[in-house]
């Protein structure tokens, strides 16, 4: 099977075809211009806005939006249950000249979904056809949505939702294989993406558990789909929607070492530095960062301890900065490193 390398939302051309996941508490501005950086994102998403607070001009949800002059193309995500509160934060969100508004249906957080809005809307596909509708009606610019695959397992009617989406004129399509009361666990199904994908003629995204080239290459091979999306994988490897871009092109594979690690790392913390209110806050988002940062790396765990329960940043880069350098030490071939500092926790 060829796998593709882009694909087009109207006129406008997303390639390479990877791209980051709106995430909340995740991917503001700092965060994807560490992704930008570093390159293989053809698209990025903010975090999801409230239309409410949109609509009433709350300042927070205004700076959400926010995205950097040369960063293009760039979608801004907004949910909601109010078609016409929906269609008034689109306009307002347009007029701050992103690429793409996307629609959020896909949010499982109860505070989301206690309003109808997010992943509920699945559930009543009249409104969200209704909200479709009303954003359609209010811009000029594309407009995406981004789904699960269903509410819950008697109820997987991504297929149907992106059906009316197509029909509402939405120009493209992600779909988060996971139901949502699977929220983040669940088993791989993603029979909903290809049967999806088989109906529609708008492009339709893979969405879950794409980590890596082989993850990224199931999803287009399982699916048909046009494009991935990485969430989580992102935070764990920022250089994931490179290196699957660089597979995807037949370019050679960048290859990451702990110094690569250690630096965008601690460059992370420099950029969000001063964008909290209290150190508190700075501390509590590299934290979250961090922990996701040294999954997957060898006596991660170990490290993800210690900068948790760190009362001050200070404390939680210098235990970074023990890891990196036991890490480049491991990586050069002294396999006794890790071993030899837990056990010299353990006399202690
Ligand atoms: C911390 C976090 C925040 C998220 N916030 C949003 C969001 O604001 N909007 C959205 O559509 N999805 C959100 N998601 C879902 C992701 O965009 C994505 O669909 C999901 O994580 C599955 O992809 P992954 O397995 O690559 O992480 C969030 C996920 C995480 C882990």
């Amino acid at each position: 099977m060829t796998v593709p390398n882009s694909y087009t939302v109207r006129d406008v051309r997303i390639f390479p075809n990877v791209v980051l996941a709106p995430m909340e508490g995740v991917t503001d501005l700092p965060f994807r211009r560490l992704i930008r950086e570093i390159g293989g994102a053809g698209l990025t998403c903010t975090e999801f806005i409230a239309s409410e607070g949109l609509k009433r001009g709350v300042g927070k949800m205004h700076e959400m939006a926010q995205f950097d002059d040369d960063e293009s193309p760039i979608s801004i995500q907004i949910y909601g249950r109010r078609p016409e509160v929906m269609a008034e934060a689109a306009r307002i969100v347009q007029d701050m000249g992103p690429t793409i508004i996307d629609i959020n249906m896909g949010c499982p957080s109860k505070k989301v979904c206690a309003h109808s809005g997010g992943s509920a809307l699945m559930k009543d596909p009249e409104l969200a056809r209704d909200i479709i509708r009303a954003v359609r009606g209010a811009i000029t610019i594309p407009l995406t949505v981004k789904m699960r695959s269903g509410f819950d397992h008697t109820n997987r009617n991504a297929d149907e939702i992106a059906y009316i989406a197509q029909e509402e004129g939405a120009e493209g399509i992600t779909i988060h294989w996971r139901t949502r009361s699977d929220l983040y666990g669940g088993e791989r199904a993603v029979d909903k993406i290809a049967e999806t994908k088989a109906k529609l003629s708008i492009p339709v995204i893979g969405n879950g558990d794409v980590l890596d080239i082989p993850s990224a290459m199931r999803m287009f091979e399982e699916t048909g789909c046009d494009g991935v999306m990485v969430g989580r994988g992102a935070i764990r490897n920022p250089w994931a929607l490179l290196q699957i871009a660089q597979h995807i092109n037949g370019q050679p594979v960048t290859e990451i070492t702990a110094t690569d690690r250690r630096r965008v790392l601690l460059g992370y913390l420099e950029s969000i530095n001063g964008r909290f209110r209290s150190e508190r806050g700075t501390l509590g988002r590299f934290k979250k960062i961090s922990n996701y940062f040294t999954k997957g790396l060898p006596y991660g765990g170990d490290v993800r301890t210690l900068v948790l329960r760190s009362q001050t940043i200070p404390e939680a880069v210098d235990h970074l900065e023990t890891y990196f350098e036991r890490l480049m030490r491991f990586e050069s071939g002294d396999n006794t490193v890790f071993r030899e500092a837990r056990d010299g926790a353990a006399a202690k």
